[in-house]
């Protein structure tokens, strides 16, 4: 996550309040459903306090196949306490309420050197002791939504911002930087055999030397023999996004002949003009499009609404001037980003 959006990392939040869409914002049209016509999965984040929302939830069914958790699966939700005990619960009510409305869930993240907790904390250098707990933790959420995901990241962001090598975490100190990040994937393979196993990390559209670190990195895993299954690349980009720079990355990520995410794309309108977001949301859908089917793993967006957008929720957010990064207003109605979105689908 870029330094400048780590004040956002705060844990689960309460929704940020809605503000109100200026009358100006657009009132598009109803839109036909996004997933009916996509060739691929699209996808949304979603948090349990986003479930008894109703105009959250029929937003969410009408254009989306697949959830992924925005922080419920997430090592703080499911190691709440100093001790070891696995907390299930909204990670399990999330999951449930996707599989009850036939949406598709995706998993994320298994490691993630942005959240650790107490357990390993007080394991830090304990060597053997240290692994066990690793592979124990990884092991277990990995098997307990066995065929209810169909597919996890497995490591998020390894790769340092400026791109030069490996990012220095609690996992790679402990467990070596590559050793750790192979580990995870082999035991995720062992507890459930079908996810498709994937790395992510963000601004491989910005960073040239960052994307090639990330494909070095998969290149490596691979040759290495691990399940590596897919590449994710987050997309959180801002309208000052060079056009093209979306589908090279995309394009740079198809190349190991993997099925690639794009996995938790918004256009945040704090930069640059913000009449180029339907066209960035476009551009990322038609380069999902020209892949081959077989590596089209789906556009996720990191939220439904502008309103319930991780970018409200930080020190960065201006209330006077809401960043405004997704499909759909605060009020859930289309944006030109959504019918952008919807137009670029073959
Ligand atoms: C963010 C969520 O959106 C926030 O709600 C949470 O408080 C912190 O994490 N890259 C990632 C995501 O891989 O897990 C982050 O999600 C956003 C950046």
């Amino acid at each position: 996550m870029s330094p400048t959006r780590r004040g956002v990392l705060a844990g689960a939040l309460a929704l940020a309040a809605c503000d109100r869409a200026p009358a100006a914002a657009v009132a598009g049209p109803d839109l036909a459903p996004l997933r009916a016509s996509a060739p691929f999965p699209v996808g949304v984040s979603g948090m349990t306090a986003q479930l008894d929302d109703p105009a959250w939830a029929g937003l969410v069914t009408r254009h989306f196949g697949r959830l992924t958790p925005e922080w419920e699966m997430k090592l703080e939700a499911f190691l709440p306490g100093d001790d070891d005990r696995l907390d299930f619960s909204r990670a399990d009510r999330l999951v449930a309420w996707a599989e009850a409305r036939g949406l598709a869930v995706f998993g994320h993240t298994l490691v993630w050197y942005a959240q650790t907790a107490p357990r390993f904390e007080q394991l830090d250098g304990a060597g053997a002791r240290f692994e066990r707990a690793y592979a124990d933790y990884v092991t277990a959420i990995a098997r307990r939504y066995r065929g209810r995901v169909v597919g996890w990241d497995v490591v998020n962001e390894p790769i340092r911002d400026d791109g030069e090598g490996l990012r220095e975490s609690l996992w790679s100190r402990n467990l070596r930087p590559v050793e750790h990040i192979r580990l995870a994937f082999d035991l995720a393979r062992a507890a459930d055999p079908d996810a498709v196993l994937f790395l992510n990390d963000y601004n491989l559209e910005t960073s040239p030397a960052k994307r090639r670190a990330f494909l070095r990195l998969a290149e490596t895993l691979l040759a290495a023999g691990a399940p590596l299954g897919g590449l994710g690349t987050q997309t959180h980009v801002d309208c000052a996004l060079p056009a093209g720079a979306i589908r090279a990355a995309v394009a740079d990520l198809a190349a190991l002949g993997l099925p690639v995410h794009v996995s938790e794309i918004d256009v945040s309108t704090d930069r640059g003009d913000p009449a180029r977001q339907p066209a960035i949301y476009a551009e990322a859908v038609e380069a999902m499009a020209a892949l081959p089917p077989a590596q089209r793993f789906g556009v996720t967006v990191w939220g439904a609404r502008d309103g319930d957008s991780w970018l409200r929720r930080g020190g960065e957010h201006n209330p006077l001037r809401p960043d405004r990064p997704l499909l759909f207003d605060d009020a859930a109605r289309p944006k030109p980003a959504a019918s952008a979105f919807a137009a670029a689908l073959p």
